[in-house]
């Protein structure tokens, strides 16, 4: 059976005492008989602050980006090795912010999965098309060139990610795919990943979940979970949408 997961991704939201209150919420009300897994994806500042409330919980945490290198004179960079110092499970890359605004390349988010998986840090690969590239019938063509370039430099180890798709008009923005629409390109991506021997691997849809969304979507055959930004940042929402 496939691995169920709900990640929240914070973004650059929280503050050590929101942090807090937020995590022990989770701590408190995560109920490992009915719920999904769960993880949350911090700033880098506060990964020590998540690792202190969660170590010793099921509850999984991780970063939002990396850098693709070991060490070095990469200033203002995060190795994944530091990551691992601070108990992270998983790291986004190639977020759909990350490739508009911060220079994200299809083969820089491969070598940053690269680097993660080196360090035994799970990636969770984020793919997804633009309002335009929907509108021009370009939607798998994106998502698969996308999912390739990260497939191609990590293939032995395809088994370990996690990939989320996540279409870039419906982050942010409350309108969200249909379940309809989010499955078709689940499907699509499954049999890639089945190609390269990783048909197994959780396989998230994100971009405006909410608790009265979310189990439409996770009841879709490849629909495994979610990568969840704005409801992640209240711990009720959060927890109903891990629920679904
Ligand atoms: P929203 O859930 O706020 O639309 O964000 C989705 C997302 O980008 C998660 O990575």
């Amino acid at each position: 059976m496939r691995a169920k997961l709900v990640v929240g991704n914070w973004k650059m939201n929280g503050g050590l005492r929101a942090n807090a209150a937020l995590l022990a919420a989770l701590t408190a009300e995560w109920n490992p008989a009915a719920d999904r897994p769960i993880a949350v994806c911090v700033p880098f500042p506060y990964l020590g602050q998540a690792q202190a409330a969660l170590t010793g919980t099921p509850i999984a945490w991780g970063a939002q980006n990396v850098s693709e290198h070991a060490s070095g004179a990469h200033t203002g960079e995060v190795a994944a090795s530091m990551l691992v110092d601070f108990g992270c499970r998983y790291a986004l890359v190639g977020h759909s912010e990350r490739r508009q605004f911060y220079g994200d390349t299809d083969a820089g988010v491969a070598a940053k999965a690269a680097a993660l998986l080196a360090a035994g840090v799970t990636p969770i690969v984020c793919v997804g098309e633009t309002l335009a590239e929907r509108e021009a019938g370009t939607t798998e063509a994106v998502v698969l060139r996308q999912l390739d370039a990260v497939l191609a430099v990590v293939a032995a180890q395809a088994a370990q990610l996690v990939v989320a798709y996540e279409p870039v008009w419906a982050i942010g923005t409350g309108r969200t795919a249909s379940s309809e629409q989010a499955q078709a390109v689940h499907a699509t991506l499954r049999a890639r990943l089945a190609a390269a021997g990783a048909a197994d691997i959780p396989l998230l849809y994100g971009g405006s979940v909410k608790a009265d969304n979310a189990a439409a979507l996770f009841a879709m055959p490849d629909i495994d979970g979610g990568l969840i930004g704005g409801a992640s940042l209240k711990a009720g929402e959060f927890l109903a949408i891990a629920r679904a």
